[in-house]
């Protein structure tokens, strides 16, 4: 196993010059009405290649979101850099934010409150394009045309209203409205959750299908497990605001090497209730869980584990890598 200590997790990932990279991102929300300060996101980074996607996993809260919003600077970082086609973004005047917005965009969970009630489809479509300028007024018919062709909805759809359609068609209509300005970089946030399974199905296919036909990148910030397996190409694990473990999908999901993973990988249901048996049998979750710093694999955890000491990067192979609070810098 080679330990890099404090090193830059994804360091050594993709060859091509990734469309993003976010370094050390932090964002503290101040305290509040009594309540003490929270490091949503504390001292995460990664990186993402063109035309791929990284799929972020956590459990509710710890940081999924906010990780999202500080990349697309909707939140303030409190420390660290994102880099977007290699141009710093934290430190960047506010103006030339908006600008940079035509090459990141963002589809939230809830196709319900993301439209407009009282604008039409045609209007939903034609305003960034009017905000960024980047259709001739002439040929805004034709781009909208164009971009509800992109997402399989007929071009007569646009003297409609968001109400007249399904969760599924309305999803498609805020995916075109993402796609408008011709962006490199989606926020994809639960962007199925809301919407019944056979749906969940289509709107991923389709994703997927734009991302093959545009070179999109995605950030697929997802508590469906199954589901960032089929669709990333690397995954990034958060626990209380930090990355536990970073890799390739095949490497993450065959070979955890965070317990903080395999807990999260072990509360799937496997649907044949004997191989459930049989795996716990095998291996009581709890008990690896909780074994701490006697633990002999890459990482210790255990219940101390977000309390103590700094984290420590550690490599297990090729562009996969866990971060540790117990294990000795040089260990
Ligand atoms: N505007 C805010 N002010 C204060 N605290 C916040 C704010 N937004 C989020 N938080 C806190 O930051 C932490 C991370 O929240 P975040 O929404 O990023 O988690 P998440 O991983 O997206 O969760 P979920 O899976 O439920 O969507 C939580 O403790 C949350 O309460
Ligand atoms: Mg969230």
């Amino acid at each position: 196993m080679m330990v890099v200590a404090n090193a830059v997790p994804d360091a050594r990932a993709p060859a091509a010059e990734p469309v993003l990279r976010v370094r050390d991102l932090s964002v503290v929300f101040p305290p509040r009405r009594g309540a003490p300060a929270v490091r949503a996101v504390d001292g995460v980074s990664f990186e993402i290649a063109p035309g791929q996607t990284l799929g972020l996993v956590g459990e509710s809260g710890s940081g999924k979101t906010t990780t999202g919003r500080a990349i697309l600077q909707l939140q303030p970082a409190s420390g660290g850099s994102v880099q977007l086609l290699g141009r710093e973004l934290t430190t960047m005047a506010r103006g030339e934010v908006r600008r940079m917005r035509r090459h990141m965009q963002f589809v939230l969970q809830n196709p319900y409150s993301s439209l407009n009630p009282r604008m039409t489809v045609g209007r939903i479509l034609t305003e960034p394009l009017l905000v960024h300028r980047s259709v001739p007024k002439d040929r805004m018919a034709e781009r909208v045309a164009q971009l509800l062709g992109f997402v399989g909805l007929e071009p007569d759809v646009v003297q409609r209203y968001p109400h007249a359609f399904s969760g599924g068609q309305r999803q498609r209509i805020v995916i075109a409205r993402a796609l408008a300005v011709n962006p490199d970089f989606v926020v994809c946030d639960e962007p199925v959750s809301a919407l019944d399974v056979r749906t969940q199905a289509q709107i991923v296919a389709l994703l997927h299908d734009l991302q093959q036909r545009l070179g999109l990148s995605y950030l697929f910030i997802a508590h469906d497990l199954a589901m960032v397996r089929n669709v990333a190409h690397r995954v990034a694990v958060m626990f209380s605001g930090q990355v536990v473990e970073l890799g390739d999908t095949a490497q993450v999901f065959g070979q955890p090497g965070h317990p903080y993973t395999q807990a999260l990988l072990d509360a799937v249901p496997i649907p044949d209730p004997a191989r459930q048996r049989a795996k716990l049998a095998a291996s009581p979750p709890d008990v690896e869980f909780r074994r701490g710093a006697a633990a002999a694999g890459p990482c210790c955890f255990g219940e101390d584990h977000a309390r103590t000491g700094t984290p420590h990067w550690h490599w297990l192979g090729d562009g996969h890598g866990v971060s540790c609070r117990f294990r000795p810098e040089s260990g």
